[in-house]
């Protein structure tokens, strides 16, 4: 009994030992692979900016479900509770087609101004008052979407 816990005394201090080398050598190994390291910095980096690509998206989401929604649909399709009251219909989102051949600028430009602003139907509102510039953007991102899935589909 007395012989059996000796050794695993032993064991543990083999251990204590063993650890702080172990842990020296591994890092003097990290350092001379420094390809290795190149790989591991671009890789959190593309992390991060899927992260707030997601954290944009997930903004314009948000204002788009409480402002757009009623009319776009919440799925971009154009057929929103409120579309039927409406003589021109909302602009369906997930025409691919049809929303390539628009720029960023010209969507920023339509939502911020209205349909008024730009010569389309004056029942798409303006938001240029309600809606600050970085929100449009948020917006813009978030409306794109609907034409990128109807594609990989
Ligand atoms: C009251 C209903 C209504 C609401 C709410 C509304 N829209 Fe519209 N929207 C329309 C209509 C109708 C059109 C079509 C105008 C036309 O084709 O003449 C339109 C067109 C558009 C277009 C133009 C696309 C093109 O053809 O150039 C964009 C972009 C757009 N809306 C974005 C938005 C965004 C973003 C919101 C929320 C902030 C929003 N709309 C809220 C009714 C609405």
């Amino acid at each position: 009994m007395k012989n059996k816990s000796k050794a695993l005394f032993g064991l543990i201090i083999i251990l204590i030992l063993v650890y702080p080398a172990a842990a020296i050598i591994e890092n003097v190994l990290s350092e001379t692979q420094e390809p290795g390291d190149v790989a591991a910095v671009s890789e959190s980096g593309s992390e991060v900016q899927s992260i707030s690509m997601q954290y944009t998206l997930r903004v314009g989401r948000e204002i788009y479900m409480d402002y757009c929604s009623v009319c776009h649909g919440e799925s971009g399709d154009g057929l929103g509770f409120n579309a039927y009251t409406l003589e021109t219909k909302p602009r369906n989102f997930s025409d691919a087609e049809y929303m390539n051949e628009l720029s960023d600028a010209r969507l920023s430009e339509t939502i911020s101004e209205g349909g008024r602003g730009v010569n389309k139907s004056v029942l798409m509102p303006v938001w240029g008052n309600t809606l600050s510039p970085l929100e449009i953007t948020y917006l813009v991102g978030y409306i794109r979407q609907f034409s990128r899935k109807t594609e990989a589909e």
